[in-house]
């Protein structure tokens, strides 16, 4: 791997470069420990965006370099979701924009702004550490908290959209920052306008609007029965916090152990009438019903019926505590473990009559 200095393209004179500061551009850079899979890669090139004032600049070597012209982009974050494959031929941008920010208050709400690149975790308990509770049941989800907006993180009965405010982004469409709010969002379950839109924004900073009248959110059947044995009857936000920590330990794989991408497939929601005809043939359905009528059904329960829980497949498997999260020994590859999701897919829409929708970004 070598650091690269920006090259001068002929027509321009030498001083226009040496005034600007250019962030470090890597070559043949290995994305293998910035990936949650684990799966060996490496990029042509990569930078790293440390502060949303290097990506103008950046944007404007592309522009200028001849190594960098036109070549396809990926943004990276904590690497958390993605099916990287065994060589990028692009520009890796791996934003790691610093920050945590108590950032004043509306009538009923505190914000709290947190830079894309700060770890998520650390970040929610942060916040609760400045007596700024809401993001609680958002404990030891893996990843950056730039790529929460991207597929609106959720678990535990909570959903990031809920308290997002505004995200703020570089739009590479308009080529300037922009602030979204909460009508641009497009948030839905695992859904976005960033997921809708690949590559047009890059989000630097995440605003987020906490309720200074917090109430506990213990809906979620299996975090009821955590606080209980823990004797929470009226449960801190730290309890909530400490009782989700221990359901994920227990139940999901970490990725700095054994490499995994989350849950490998969305819950699919099916109308009314299809889970009707499902829990005729199959009474035990795990399903929940969707404020439009819909029902979400557990697709960790669809693949453990169909016999994959624990299955190994060369360096890749599916996990033996959570059949929806697959997972990577090391030495493995994109192909491998695609061919693994194609089979369950394959096996769930024969037995049930549902499709899968993956939820990584396969790249
Ligand atoms: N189930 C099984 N077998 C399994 C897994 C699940 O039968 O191997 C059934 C059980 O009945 C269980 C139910 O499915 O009670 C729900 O399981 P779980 O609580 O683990 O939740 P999930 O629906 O499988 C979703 C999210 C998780 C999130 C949990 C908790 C998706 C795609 N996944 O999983 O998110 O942590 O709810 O809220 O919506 C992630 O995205 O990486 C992730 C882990």
């Amino acid at each position: 791997m070598a650091v690269l200095r920006p090259i001068r393209p002929p027509e321009r004179p030498a001083q226009a470069y040496s005034i600007r500061l250019m962030p470090d551009l890597l070559e043949d850079f290995s994305l293998t420990r910035h990936n949650s899979l684990g799966l060996p890669s490496k990029a042509r090139y990569a930078v790293e965006i440390d502060a949303e004032s290097a990506l103008p600049d950046l944007l404007e070597q592309q522009e200028e370099d001849p190594r960098l012209y036109g070549l396809p982009r990926l943004i990276l974050g904590g690497g958390n979701n993605v099916v990287l494959p065994a060589f990028y031929p692009g520009l890796v941008m791996r934003v790691t924009i610093p920050g945590r920010t108590l950032a004043g208050e509306t009538g009923a709400a505190w914000l709290v702004d947190v830079g894309a690149g700060e770890n998520w975790h650390s970040f929610v308990e942060w916040t609760l550490a400045q007596d700024r509770p809401g993001l609680e049941n958002l404990a030891l989800i893996p990843g950056l908290a730039g790529g929460a907006p991207i597929q609106n993180i959720g678990a535990y009965g909570l959903e990031m959209a809920r308290f997002c405010e505004s995200v703020r982004a570089w739009d590479f469409g308009e080529g300037r920052f922009v602030e979204l709010g909460a009508t641009e969002f497009g948030f839905g379950y695992r859904d976005s306008v960033f997921k809708q839109e690949p590559g047009r924004y890059l989000v630097t900073r995440v605003r987020f609007a906490l309720p200074k009248d917090w109430t506990p959110n213990t809906g979620y059947a299996e975090l009821a029965a955590e606080l209980a044995q823990a004797g929470a009857d009226k449960p801190t936000p730290r309890a909530i916090f400490d009782a989700v920590v221990a359901i994920r330990r227990r139940k999901l794989p970490d990725p700095t152990v054994l490499g995994n991408a989350g849950s490998f497939f969305k819950n699919p929601v099916v109308p009314a009438a299809q889970r009707e005809a499902m829990l005729a043939r199959f009474p035990a359905l795990v399903s929940h019903a969707q404020a439009d009528g819909g029902f979400k059904l557990a697709a960790g329960w669809l693949v453990e019926q169909c016999g994959f829980k624990g299955t190994r497949r060369g360096a890749v498997g599916v996990h033996d505590r959570q059949t929806l999260v697959l997972v990577h020994e090391g030495g493995g590859a994109a192909q491998e473990l695609l061919a693994l999701a194609a089979e369950i897919s394959a096996a769930v829409r024969e037995k049930f009559g549902v499709a899968l929708e993956m939820e990584p970004v396969v790249v």
